[in-house]
């Protein structure tokens, strides 16, 4: 840790007076308070953490899927999907490569432009250590807040460290998932305490619960996985469509998991079905041998593992074997209608959808079109990402933002 110059005192209390404070020593705080560090603000960023980037050394399996090259505006939620384009634009995923490249990381491309450390998540955390380090970056970790007020010209920060004075404060405590690393709802209070609106929060990322009906028919097949393209139902007057997600889905004992399961739970909204075609891009019914129950085992059989074929077909299997129930077979086996019975919760989440409603923040700066010197960055702010390294991007991306304006 860098040592700050000698707190003044006021009414006999040692008060740390800095440029920028910092709170969140995650991915989007180091990554602002390096360019804050660089433009020579003396930077202080603050964590109750016991340890500085915690989230990052679990993140990618422990390997960090630091960023993703094709990331682009569309990758991402938020009430206003324009928001995060200048952000993206001046920090991309060239950039952050660029950056580890410098520090002789090796890396390598997993799948889907996915970028992950070849050996550890360790290696990106000590990047940003050390990037902060060099940058006369001082991190306090194990410091709780207290109360944070404006005068109109300075935060004040009642801290259990201590009081802290700073021009400028940035907020980058992250979103809700896993509570027992540490999240909390501290950035949201503290939106709210400035006038900020919050987007309803959720989940997102996570995997979905069944309904007692599925749960029965399905969760014994626990550890099936197999690729579908995942769709939820668009909602009324929504103008643009949400994506839909060609990747693998995995049977859990509680229901529906895996990246492609994961990808569209950021978009199911509660008490909406989703619909899965479990064989893309392919016939299966239509074209069978016979019309029977073995033919239609061995046509499902060729496109879903053995025992969930046998499952499908045994749920399947219609009254007659007509034209239009075979047709109406063939739809129903690419469109399998799930309608989940709820999430997994922050506790499985990767991510929080919603957050500080971007219509407040300036997108060049992240700075609050509310109250100067204040800003948000990373999972905080209502942009959400997609699974994939998107979330990193967009940390690493707000965070040059407000690190080159704060
Ligand atoms: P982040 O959560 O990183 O940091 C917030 C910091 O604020 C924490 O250090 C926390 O301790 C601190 N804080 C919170 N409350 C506080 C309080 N009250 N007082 C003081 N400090 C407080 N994304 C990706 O792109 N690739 C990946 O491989 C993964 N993998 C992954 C795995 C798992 C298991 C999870 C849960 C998430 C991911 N993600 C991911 C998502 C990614 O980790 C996440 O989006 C970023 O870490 C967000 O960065 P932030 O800096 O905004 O928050």
């Amino acid at each position: 840790m860098v040592a700050l110059a000698r707190p003044k005192m006021k009414w006999g209390i040692a008060i740390e007076t800095v440029d920028v404070a910092i709170l969140g020593a995650g991915a989007a705080g180091l990554m602002a308070a390096i360019h804050t560090g660089r433009r020579g603000r003396r930077t202080l960023v603050l964590d109750h953490a016991e340890r500085a980037g915690k989230k990052i050394l679990i993140s990618g399996g422990g390997r960090s899927n630091f960023t993703n090259v094709h990331a682009t505006p569309l990758n991402f939620l938020s009430q206003n999907p324009h928001f995060a384009k200048s952000a993206l634009a001046r920090f991309t995923p060239a950039d952050m490569v660029a950056l580890v490249e410098r520090h002789k990381i090796p890396y390598h491309e997993k799948t889907l432009g996915q970028l992950f450390c070849d050996r550890s998540a360790h290696d990106l955390l000590n990047l940003l250590l050390k990037e902060c380090a060099e940058a006369q970056v001082a991190i306090q970790t194990g410091t709780s807040m207290q109360s944070i007020t404006h005068d109109g010209a300075h935060f004040h920060l009642a801290t259990s460290g201590g009081a802290i004075r700073a021009k400028s404060l940035i907020v980058a405590t992250g979103g809700l998932s896993i509570p027992k690393m540490g999240a909390t709802p501290l950035g949201y209070q503290i939106a709210e305490q400035f006038g900020h609106r919050i987007v309803q929060t959720r989940p997102g990322l996570v995997p979905l619960t069944f309904l007692p009906k599925d749960l029965a028919d399905w969760s014994d097949l626990s550890g099936l996985s197999t690729e579908v393209v995942a769709h939820t139902r668009p909602a009324k007057k929504q103008r643009v469509p949400n994506p839909v997600f060609r990747e693998k889905m995995l049977i859990t004992h509680r229901g529906l998991s895996g990246p492609a399961v994961l990808q569209i739970s950021s978009y199911w909204m509660p008490g909406e079905p989703l619909a899965f075609d479990l064989a893309p891009g392919r016939s299966v019914v239509t074209e069978l041998a016979r019309r029977d129950q073995g033919a239609l085992l061995q046509a499902v059989r060729g496109v879903l593992p053995g025992r969930l074929a046998e499952r499908w077909v045994a749920l399947n299997t219609p009254d007659s074997w007509t034209n239009a129930s075979l047709t109406a077979l063939e739809a129903q086996f690419h469109a399998w209608t799930v309608t989940p019975s709820g999430t997994e919760g922050y506790a499985k989440a990767e991510v929080t959808v919603g957050g500080v409603d971007t219509a407040q923040l300036d997108s060049t700066t992240m700075q609050s079109k509310l109250v100067a010197g204040l800003y948000f960055v990373g999972e905080v702010v209502d942009v959400t990402g997609w699974l994939g390294g998107y979330n990193f991007q967009w940390a690493w991306a707000s965070g040059v933002s407000a690190g080159e304006s704060a």
